[in-house]
């Protein structure tokens, strides 16, 4: 099929070199001439393993291609996503739309004849509405179907997400689109890849549902780990013993650090503000948001109680400052609270991530990034793992520190803590 992919952010880019993996024809398109530039040079805007291969594969079988031309890539398409940010907008909790309402219009002018245009961007519910009262305006045939295709794509793990989705949720009620949408995905449609047809108001609300649920359960299994330094409880213990009955699952119910990233912290937000549209209180998710923001000042705290107090002039050592592994994002990462909040107390930051330095922290004179392990450990006097990076999962920490007395906490509870005590390192990890 043809495919048109506006926008070429983590969602848009990592769907269109896999769209076009799966033998489609797609024209990715960005208004950032820079980034559309960078991609004809096989260059790659976002941190995603595997993404490059595949991507100069499909280049080079001419099924991709990269414009900034959205009327040239809409003309060469039968199937338009709309995959366009809706960040959290500045003074309020809402989605911000209006990206997606500046397609809307401009494709308005372009699609002469039938088309399906699909929202992969999170949208609130009712968004759908909005684009078709756009595209199909007063006295225009009804040429364009309007569909909900919403995307579960975690960073780090986009392609396979894609290419192995639990489920594809397509959110239409016309019959035609619906079977022109199961034909595209019917290749990664499988008996574990579900194909789910539902209205498209249920489609974009399947979508900020489950992103609330994944959070909730996260700020959950975080509180339980509260629970469990105080009364002596190792919260992995609890989360194996809750997660072998099917109903809960053992997936994200790893106690960390406040979650982060580009999805969950802006689509609960949303999901409240969209449910307050519909007068609905949605007090659960408001309490989720509120428990994560603070988990971060808790996390902060700790540090402060376990250097007794004296942070001026102490070594810190973050291993990893992103949200999570394997991405380069730094959105709502707990080290964007937690450095900042350390360094103002004096301590001398340095930090050691694998995609490298980091803009959040340069205006920070006493916090600088190291470009290897051992120039972020030595000497050091606590060393805080933020992110579980697979580099830092079997490290000498003594060989690497050189010297006595210095201290771990571990936020990602990567070691074990009787293992430190037998090795005779101070350890602290989370929930435990
Ligand atoms: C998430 C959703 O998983 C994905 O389906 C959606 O499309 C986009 O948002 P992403 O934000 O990329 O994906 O990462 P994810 O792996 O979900 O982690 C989100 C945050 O939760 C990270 O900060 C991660 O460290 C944290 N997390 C995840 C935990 O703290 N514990 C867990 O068990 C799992």
């Amino acid at each position: 099929m043809r495919l048109c992919m506006i926008g070429t952010g983590y969602v848009g880019l990592v769907s269109g070199v896999c769209f076009s993996d799966l033998g489609n024809t797609v024209h990715c398109v960005d208004n950032d001439k820079k980034k559309i530039n960078l991609l004809n040079q096989g260059k790659i805007p976002i941190h995603e393993p595997g993404l490059d291969e595949i991507l100069k594969r499909n280049v080079k079988q001419k099924r991709l291609f990269f414009t900034s031309d959205l009327k040239l890539a809409v003309n060469k398409a039968d199937i338009i996503f709309i995959c366009v940010g809706t960040p959290t907008k500045k003074k309020s909790n809402s989605a911000d739309l209006k990206y997606v309402f500046q397609v809307a219009k401009k494709l308005r002018k372009y699609i002469k004849k039938y088309r399906i245009v699909v929202t992969k961007s999170t949208v609130p519910v009712s968004t759908g509405d909005k684009i078709e009262k756009i595209l199909n305006s007063k006295g225009r045939k009804k040429i364009v179907d309007v569909v909900s295709n919403p995307e579960f794509l975690r960073e780090g793990e986009a392609i396979r997400d894609f290419v192995y989705p639990d489920r594809v949720v397509v959110g239409t009620n016309s019959k035609k689109a619906n079977r022109i949408m199961k034909s595209l995905y019917l290749p990664i449609i499988k008996k574990k890849s579900r194909y789910f047809n539902t209205s498209r108001k249920g489609a974009e609300l399947v979508k900020y549902a489950s992103n609330a649920f994944l959070a909730t359960k996260i700020s959950y299994i975080n509180e339980i780990a509260n629970l469990c330094e105080k009364s002596g409880v190792d919260i992995k213990d609890i989360s194996f013993g809750m997660g072998l009955d099917q109903r809960i699952g053992d997936r994200f119910l790893r106690a960390g650090p406040a979650y982060g990233g580009s999805c969950f912290p802006k689509d609960t937000k949303a999901l409240v503000d969209v449910a307050k549209i519909f007068k609905t209180d949605l007090s659960i998710v408001k309490t989720v948001i509120k428990s994560n923001e603070n988990r971060k000042k808790i996390l902060a705290n700790r540090v402060y109680k376990i250097l007794n107090n004296k942070i001026k002039n102490k070594n810190i050592t973050f291993l990893g400052v992103t949200f999570k592994p394997n991405t380069d994002d730094m959105r709502e990462a707990s080290s964007l609270l937690m450095i900042p909040r350390l360094s103002k107390k004096g301590a001398k930051i340095r930090y050691y991530d694998p995609t490298g330095k980091k803009k959040e922290f340069e205006k920070f004179t006493n916090v600088k990034f190291c470009k290897d392990l051992s120039s972020a450990c030595l000497k050091t006097d606590l060393i805080i793992i933020h992110t579980e990076w697979n580099e830092f999962k079997f490290l000498n920490f003594k060989r690497l520190v050189k010297k006595k007395n210095f201290i771990i906490y571990d936020l990602r509870n990567i070691y074990s803590p009787i293992k430190m005590n037998q090795n005779k390192i101070k350890y602290f990890g989370i929930g435990r």
